[in-house]
């Protein structure tokens, strides 16, 4: 609705309207239109000019009721129109046992190492000797397989590396093209090592990560899966126009024949977390914020989730603006908050796999990556599907400890990637990057928020509303609803 419409609306009730007000009704449905300015006029008494302060109140109880209405019709135990089959391979979910203690750390890198030393040790060729026992070997080829606790340059530019297994410690030495290759560790890695003894050292021919093996090509699936991310319901900078476009379009109400028919075959919404935009999030975050408080937030979001189609499945992992803990790995939501979302949607933690008719889908918000770009210069925020494939290779999804992403120290690492998915899908930097490797399905999923203050700040150029559909078996494709 037009502004001079609303002003006017407000004129034949006797009032003046603050131009923010207006900026605040222009995102609401124009149905609701005249029945906000009537509650307004009747709370707004004796005000010359309408502000936002009286606008809100009555914005908030539309949405409540609307909240009630939706829970109301969406009946428990509803059946779904089409048959899901979707099981929860691994989350954390009621499982996290670790209070923080140095024992649960020592435990968690035990995991860590034990799960990714017995990944290298399996590779084709690959047997590892013990490092203690390294110095038996003099004249044979020498494989050890250890934690990286050292990495540094030695002053004629070769990478020094410090490895250590359960039993010994040994220097590592990357010359030539290896140094390059030793120059992308992170540091925290578990790494295999190929070459030879040199004094007490060994020099490396070969640097091994525990890497995917590749994931043979599958047969098409008879259905669609759409990926989105980031959400950030409650958000100012939320993208209202993009995302009723594309619930729509969801619901076949819009888009081309083409189009159309492709959202006809969606079965499944994964959604990979930061459902809202969270409360203090970062500094100033208050600044904005549409919607003020977390309740009002999950509300908003369960209200916006229950406009896609019954016959779709919605998947939805949290991310590190939503309200579970912040140390990885989270739990789903929690029981307040998961249960004002209707019945078809399925609450998972972050990471999470899943079985999809099928399709292992591995679901983890991303929060590394912002790790991952930091450490490796050739990575970008503009391509995030590279920074995945290095998940991947890592066979870790936060390989590097103690930087912003949090890790809880449980006593086994589900951030190791142990089963081969045939999807990875993240989030988290608000990006769009989908690539294949090794056989298996990247994708980052983008936002539904414009550039916030706090990303122009940090230089994060977001690109937002776009979707990917895919048909597990067969291509990728995008569909775009930003229209900026
Ligand atoms: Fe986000």
């Amino acid at each position: 609705m037009s502004s001079k419409l609303i002003a006017t609306k407000f004129a034949m009730q006797g009032y003046n309207v603050h131009p923010s007000v207006i900026e605040i009704l222009k995102s609401q449905p124009e149905k609701n239109i005249d029945r906000i300015v009537s509650e307004v006029c009747k709370i707004a008494g004796n005000s010359f000019i309408i502000t936002p302060e009286d606008v809100s109140p009555v914005l908030e109880m539309l949405k409540a009721k609307e909240v009630r209405k939706l829970k109301e019709e969406i009946k428990p135990g509803k059946p779904l129109p089409q048959r899901c089959d979707v099981s929860l391979i691994k989350d954390i979910t009621g499982g996290s046992c670790c209070e923080g203690s140095v024992d649960d750390f020592v435990l968690y890198f035990n995991s860590r190492y034990e799960k990714l030393a017995s990944i290298i040790s399996q590779q084709r060729n690959f047997f590892p000797v013990n490092i203690a026992d390294v110095r038996k070997r003099k004249s044979e080829k020498v494989r050890v397989v250890g934690l990286i606790v050292g990495k540094r340059e030695s002053m004629n530019g070769n990478a020094i590396i410090e490895l250590e297994d359960r039993t010994g410690r040994i220097t590592v030495i990357a010359t030539g093209k290896l140094k390059e290759e030793a120059d992308e560790l992170l540091g925290d890695e578990t790494i295999g090592v190929e070459g030879f003894l040199r004094g007490r050292s060994l020099i490396a021919d070969r640097i091994i990560l525990p890497d995917v093996p590749v994931n043979g090509k599958k047969n098409k699936k008879d259905f669609n899966m759409v990926f989105i991310s980031d959400t950030h319901f409650g958000s100012n900078t939320f993208l209202h126009e993009e995302w009723n476009t594309f619930v729509k379009w969801l619901n076949c109400e819009v888009g081309n024949e083409k189009s159309i028919k492709l959202a006809e075959r969606v079965k499944y919404v994964i959604i990979a977390g930061d459902i809202v935009d969270g409360v203090g999030v970062y500094p100033g975050q208050d600044r904005e914020l549409e919607i003020i408080d977390i309740n009002g937030q999950y509300e908003e979001a369960a209200m916006q989730i229950a406009k896609m189609p019954d016959r779709v499945r919605i998947i939805i992992s949290p991310g590190n603006h939503d309200a579970v803990r912040q140390a990885e790995p989270q739990p789903a939501l929690p029981k307040e908050f998961a249960s004002l979302f209707p019945k078809n949607v399925m609450h998972v933690g972050n990471p999470s796999m899943l079985d999809v008719e099928g399709v292992k889908l591995l679901i983890y918000h991303g929060r590394s990556i912002d790790d991952l770009v930091m450490k490796i210069p050739r990575l970008e925020y503009e391509r995030p599907h590279q920074a995945m494939i290095e998940m991947l290779r890592r066979r870790h999804l936060a390989p590097l400890y103690g930087n912003r992403t949090l890790i809880a120290p449980e006593r086994e690492d589900y951030l190791v990637v142990d089963d081969i998915p045939d999807i990875l899908h993240c989030g988290h930097v608000h990006t769009y990057g989908t690539a294949y490797y090794r056989g298996i399905f990247l994708v980052n999923s983008s936002c539904w928020q414009s550039q916030t203050e706090f990303q122009k700040k940090v230089n994060l150029n977001p690109i937002p509303g776009n979707v990917t559909v895919y048909q597990p078996g067969g291509e990728p494709i995008r569909l775009n609803f930003y229209s900026a």
